[in-house]
């Protein structure tokens, strides 16, 4: 097992352009704790509606528990491969944090009474709309998720962002409380092979300008 520090660090630009899909690891690569810990702080400062930071982060590093989510990932060989598997989870009662925080933030002054109520209330209003739960927490999560990438590759890592896994088994395997809804799994870990190339579409394709 050999303990690596990848560090790279690349600017935003370098980091978006470097960033690729990455199937292949080297195996038995260990990231160090304070690198994985500096990678999930900078997703986590995302942005998120309301400040509620809807995503949680589940770890697994563990080979024996890597090698148990193949089957779950329908054999995807990355989730054994990889360093780290990092589920990405949305908090589907995200509305409980909104309490949370602002109260603490009133208890430490930093808002009024009068703005902990209406934020809250805002908060639980839009909870009572059915949708809302569920798409803020893919949303915010999503944005997380993304920032994870950029930084696992600022800090010479590779990645690949996966929906290609069975939701139920997951939940089931790793015992996912129910306020958690699985958004994604992030591989982490060294390439052992570069990424498959990929083409975008030209902004003539991709921007409406004003109104279509
Ligand atoms: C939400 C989401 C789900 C994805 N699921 C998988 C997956 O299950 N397996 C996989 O190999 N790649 C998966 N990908 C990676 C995409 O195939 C890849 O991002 C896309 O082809 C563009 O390539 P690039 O990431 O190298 O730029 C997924 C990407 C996203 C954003």
């Amino acid at each position: 097992m050999s303990q690596t520090n990848a560090s790279a660090v690349l600017s935003v630009e370098e980091a978006i352009q470097a960033r690729h899909s990455v199937r292949q690891y080297k195996r038995d690569v260990v990231i160090p704790q304070e690198t994985l810990n500096e990678i999930l702080e900078l997703a986590a400062a995302a942005p998120s509606s309301w400040n509620l930071q809807h995503w949680r982060f589940l770890v697994i590093q563990e080979q024996a528990n890597k090698d148990a989510l193949l089957p779950i990932a329908y054999g995807q060989k990355q989730v054994s491969d990889a360093s780290a598997v990092v589920v990405i989870l949305g908090d589907l009662q995200a509305n409980l944090t909104g309490r949370e925080l602002f109260d603490a933030a009133l208890e430490a002054g930093s808002v009024s009474q009068e703005v902990r109520d209406t934020m809250v209330s805002q908060i639980d209003g839009a909870y009572t709309m059915e949708h809302v739960a569920r798409d803020e927490a893919n949303r915010n999560a999503g944005l997380a998720s993304m920032q994870l990438m950029l930084a696992a590759k600022a800090k010479g890592y590779d990645t690949v962002p996966m929906g290609g896994f069975n939701r139920t088994k997951l939940v089931e395997a790793l015992n996912i409380p129910e306020r958690f809804t699985p958004v994604m799994m992030i591989t982490i870990g060294e390439a052992a092979a570069p990424a498959r190339p990929t083409a975008r579409m030209p902004l003539s394709q991709l921007v409406i300008n004003e109104t279509f």
